[in-house]
């Protein structure tokens, strides 16, 4: 807990409304998807316990965090993009949290979540402070793209792609590891990623 704070100094986390003018273009849209969840999300979504809060991590337009919502869950939903998710303003059991993941701005410190999403996206400082947030019994579902990628396009740039087998290596002391895949796939597009399921116990 000491360590988010430290890494992490807590700012008041900024609602949409007190942002909505200040309109930051995301360098990472070209990845984005919209319209249908990731299989990977919806095949493992039921492990979050029924009704639980849910962090939607760089949720973008919030094809997630909508679907998530939809099926009873209390969604945090997080990006920096403030044209992205605008889309979900109003809608039942969504938080809309803008925020730079990269500048030292985070959550509540306190805030504790039943289940945390986080797809396309990597800020290798965040992946630590994962299982911190999760509660007992919390689950993890994280997808993204990893080495090899940047044979199919972007991204390319190895900050924002994982090593071989680094979420598996990551989160196997902390969490149990509920399921883990990576390689190369052809849908929706061409990609190399890698995807894990763990779970706070
Ligand atoms: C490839 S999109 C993925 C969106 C969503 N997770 C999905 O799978 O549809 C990456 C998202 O990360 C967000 N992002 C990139 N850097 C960020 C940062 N520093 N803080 C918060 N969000 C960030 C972008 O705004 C973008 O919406």
């Amino acid at each position: 807990m000491q360590r988010i704070q430290e890494q992490y100094p807590s700012e008041k986390p900024q609602r949409l409304v007190d942002t909505i003018d200040k309109v930051q273009i995301s360098d990472m849209k070209h990845q984005c998807l919209t319209g249908e969840p990731s299989p990977w999300v919806v095949k493992h979504l039921p492990l979050i316990r029924k009704g639980g809060r849910v962090l939607d991590l760089a949720c973008g337009s919030g094809r997630h965090a909508i679907w998530i919502a939809q099926q009873g869950y209390q969604v945090d939903a997080v990006d920096r993009d403030v044209q992205a998710v605008s889309g979900m303003v109003g809608m039942d059991n969504i938080n809309i949290i803008v925020l730079d993941l990269e500048a030292g701005e985070w959550l509540r410190p306190d805030q504790r979540y039943d289940g945390i999403v986080v797809s396309r996206y990597l800020y290798r400082p965040l992946l630590p402070i994962l299982p911190e947030i999760l509660n007992p019994g919390g689950v993890l579902i994280y997808e993204t793209f990893m080495e090899g990628n940047g044979r199919f396009g972007k991204p390319s740039n190895p900050d924002f792609l994982l090593l071989h087998d680094e979420l598996l290596a990551l989160y196997s002391p902390l969490l149990s590891i509920y399921a883990f895949e990576q390689g190369g796939e052809s849908k929706p597009k061409p990609a190399v990623m890698q995807r894990i399921c763990a779970k706070n116990l």
